[in-house]
């Protein structure tokens, strides 16, 4: 028998990772280097991407605002440029706006939606004409979130869990109409993770802190590590049977 690890590896694929400036973007783009993968790095802040780079073995680092139009394609264009092919894409790149939902303005809506979910959409839509093309398919990991399984009352962003349910269902419809074109459309649905994000919301109080703990199963936060193995099972072979699921990584919070 070979290696069962072995179908973790991702030797000479070609992995892009958005949202790699910080948070659980970096922490991917480092899973994938680690697993043999070339990697582009796409965000906002080139300084940091670019550190990163250094860092890793092969890495390109593209600045990229995916809140403008036509941006998900200029990425999918500047990864070809560089390594000619595509084999991974993790939809990583995500905002918030916080307040209630009787004050949200339509325009702070709108740009949730479309960082959240409008780009992952135009990203996975180029990127699969690319692994159709290449005739070797591919595999794209849509990060949700919990959020986008459920309403939570006390804490509000409707443009984030509208946004978020949308990538768990857009990830069933892309598995679906590109499954036998050997395009795997996945998703993972964090729960409390420590990062840019969440440092000056979820957790910058200890009631909140509290809250998060008394609410999951496992009565604690995710460590950095814990996303690990999930983004790793979904971009490889080892999940080559699996497409259109989302894979709560939540110490259980969507168990009860
Ligand atoms: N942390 C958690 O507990 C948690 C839980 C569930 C789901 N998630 C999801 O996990 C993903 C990563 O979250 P995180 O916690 O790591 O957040 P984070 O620390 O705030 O990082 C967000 C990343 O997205 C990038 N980004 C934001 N707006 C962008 C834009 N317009 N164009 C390009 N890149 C943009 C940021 O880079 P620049 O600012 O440099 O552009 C940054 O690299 C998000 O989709 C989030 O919704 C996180």
């Amino acid at each position: 028998m070979r290696d069962p690890l072995s179908q973790f590896r991702l030797d000479g694929r070609v992995a892009i990772v958005t949202g790699a400036s910080a948070g659980l973007g970096a922490r991917f783009a480092r899973v994938l280097d680690g697993a043999g993968a070339r990697v582009v790095l796409a965000a906002r802040r080139v300084d940091r991407l670019a550190a990163l780079a250094d860092e890793l073995t092969d890495a390109h680092a593209v600045a990229c605002d995916l809140g403008e139009p036509g941006a998900p394609t200029a990425l999918v264009e500047a990864t070809l440029e560089r390594y000619g092919r595509i084999d991974v894409v993790v939809n990583n790149a995500g905002v918030q706006y916080s307040a209630p939902a009787l004050d949200v303005p339509m325009d702070e809506f709108r740009r949730v939606v479309t960082v959240n979910l409008e780009a992952p959409f135009e990203l996975a839509r180029e990127a699969a004409r690319s692994m159709i093309g290449q005739g070797t398919g591919g595999s794209i990991v849509n990060i949700a979130s919990i959020w986008g399984m459920a309403g939570i009352g006390v804490i509000r962003d409707a443009g984030y869990a509208a946004s978020k349910g949308g990538v768990i269902n857009l990830t069933r419809q892309l598995a679906a109409e590109w499954a036998r074109k050997g395009v795997r459309v996945n998703a993972i649905a964090p729960a409390w993770f420590l990062s840019e994000m969440t440092a000056d919301s979820m957790f910058s109080d200890e009631s909140s802190v509290a809250w998060m703990q008394r609410s999951t199963p496992m009565g604690r936060t995710g460590e950095e590590h814990e996303l690990d193995g999930a983004l790793l099972f979904l971009a490889s072979d080892a999940s080559s049977y699996v497409t259109g699921v989302t894979l709560p990584v939540d110490g259980g919070w969507t168990a009860v």
